[in-house]
């Protein structure tokens, strides 16, 4: 399972050290954060740490948090540039929650000049697929209650609202599941 992922647009690339930059200069913006965990930007030494993990996971579970590539030029919007064909444009997947399980998420983190394209919902649909193929058949999506836009990904990629819970985090998230694929 250690291929890269397809979609029309995209392309979920395993994890790699390679991508640790690309992945940092995301990831150290204060508007991808803000509702990622305490809400701070992650530093340079907190992505590679996570990238050994998505790799160990890759391994252990057939899943993980894949690099997303734009696989064509993606054009101009109202309010972003163009993204020119394997720009990295952020990542998606699914791992143990909060890589603790011992329930499994679904995630995605886009560069904020690729919100606004559909391009979270044709990566976690895609993702969503290969969980399903290797088996796993209950996932949890997790999102603050401001995070509209991430809530309405959930719906359109068939997760159903459970309502408000401090269980994970430590924080009150909403809570969505989906079941039984
Ligand atoms: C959460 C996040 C990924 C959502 O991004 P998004 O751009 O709203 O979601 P999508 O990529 O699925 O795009 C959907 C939007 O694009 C629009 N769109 C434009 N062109 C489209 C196309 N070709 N296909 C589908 N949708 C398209 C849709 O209408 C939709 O807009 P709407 O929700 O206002 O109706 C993004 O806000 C993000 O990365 N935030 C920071 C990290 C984060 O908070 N992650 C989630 C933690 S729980």
């Amino acid at each position: 399972m250690n291929d890269p992922i397809i979609t029309n647009r995209l392309r979920l690339d395993p994890p790699s050290s390679a991508d640790l930059d690309a992945l940092a200069d995301i990831f150290a913006m204060p508007e991808v954060c803000t509702y990622l965990g305490d809400g701070s930007p992650r530093s340079r030494a907190q992505v590679e740490e996570s990238l050994a993990k998505r790799i160990e996971c890759l391994a252990s579970h057939g899943v993980t948090i894949w690099t997303v590539r734009a696989r064509v030029d993606l054009p101009a919007t109202d309010t972003a540039p163009a993204i020119a064909a394997g720009t990295v444009v952020g990542d998606c997947g699914v791992i143990p929650v909060a890589w603790q399980g011992p329930e499994l998420e679904l995630l995605y983190r886009l560069h904020p000049h690729a919100w606004g394209r559909g391009v979270a919902t044709e990566a976690a649909t895609a993702a969503l697929e290969r969980a399903d193929r290797v088996g796993i058949d209950r996932l949890i999506g997790l999102a603050y209650d401001a995070n509209t836009a991430s809530r309405r990904v959930l719906a359109r990629v068939g997760f159903t609202p459970r309502g408000e819970t401090d269980r994970w985090y430590g924080v009150r998230l909403h809570w969505h599941e989906r079941e039984g694929h």
